[in-house]
């Protein structure tokens, strides 16, 4: 397996790569098993997997979410390598952002919604830096994790609206025993907050109402930023932990379509 820093080496080597189909995982390091399940997917669907990684400065609204992100490049390239990976890039600011984010991709309706609603410009960061990472990677398929549910339909849009050539994938959300959803983030949950964790998953799979969900959650002590239907699942939100250790954690899951629900959203 190769790293690159250099995203102008990294062209090189992409121009050489004859295998008949590219896969790529991106993501923002510290890599759990969610990660390894995207990567097995590519490696088994495709001649040549490429993994990204790169903490996007641009998709973070809060500075101290941005400065405890967990960095693990050596441990993300052990794992990387054992999955059978060909490359890592994982290049600095200055290589991804030559034009320090002047421009941008914006989508103007469902950014706006659900995660977009809470981190203003979220989606602009993360819509920017994949638009970027598909031009440098040019895969026949890129992976995406349902537990970014809105994340992977606003990329997969994104996709189709410019006519890039790649093939967008959604992966099943791989979860804990407990049924908390694998997340980067849960290396910042303390003992007390993952033990109310997995509540989260809990409350979406039960038959409680939204509006009940969201007390249960309140109670237990989350601050809720929002549980509610789309595309016919159940999405949350919700912070756990005080001040500067508050972790925030998303999740959603399919739910079937009943009397409260119409086209998979809250009437
Ligand atoms: O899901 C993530 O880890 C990030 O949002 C992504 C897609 C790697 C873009 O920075």
């Amino acid at each position: 397996m190769k790293i690159f820093n250099s995203i102008d080496q990294f062209r090189l080597e992409r121009a050489q790569v004859t295998a008949a189909r590219v896969g790529f995982v991106p993501t923002m390091g510290a890599l759990h098993k969610g990660h390894a399940a995207l990567i097995e997917r590519s490696v088994k669907e495709c001649d040549f997997t490429v993994v990204s990684v790169y903490v996007n400065a641009a998709q973070f609204d809060n500075a101290d979410d941005l400065s405890r992100y967990p960095e693990t490049l050596e441990q993300d390239a052990e794992l990387v390598g054992a999955l059978g990976v060909d490359i890592i890039l994982a290049p600095t600011y200055e290589q991804m952002y030559p034009d320090d984010f002047r421009y941008r991709v914006v989508e103007t309706d469902l950014s706006g919604e659900l995660c977009g609603k809470h981190r203003d410009g979220h989606f602009t960061g993360v819509l920017t830096v994949v638009l970027k990472l598909l031009n440098i990677v040019r895969p026949d398929r890129a992976y995406f994790g349902e537990k970014d549910f809105q994340q992977y339909r606003l990329i997969e849009g994104m996709a189709r609206a410019f006519f890039l050539d790649t093939e967008i994938v959604p992966c099943e959300t791989v979860r804990e025993h407990d049924g908390l959803a694998l997340s980067s983030r849960n290396l910042n949950l303390d003992s007390n907050a993952r033990a109310l964790a997995p509540l989260i998953y809990e409350a979406i799979t039960s038959s409680a109402s939204d509006e009940v969900v969201t007390e249960r959650l309140a109670r237990a002590g989350f601050d809720v930023d929002y549980v509610m239907r789309k595309f016919g699942r159940r999405f949350v939100a919700a912070r756990i932990g005080k001040g500067r250790r508050q972790v925030r954690l998303i999740d959603n899951v399919p739910v079937p379509v009943d009397s409260k629900t119409l086209n998979g959203e809250k009437t």
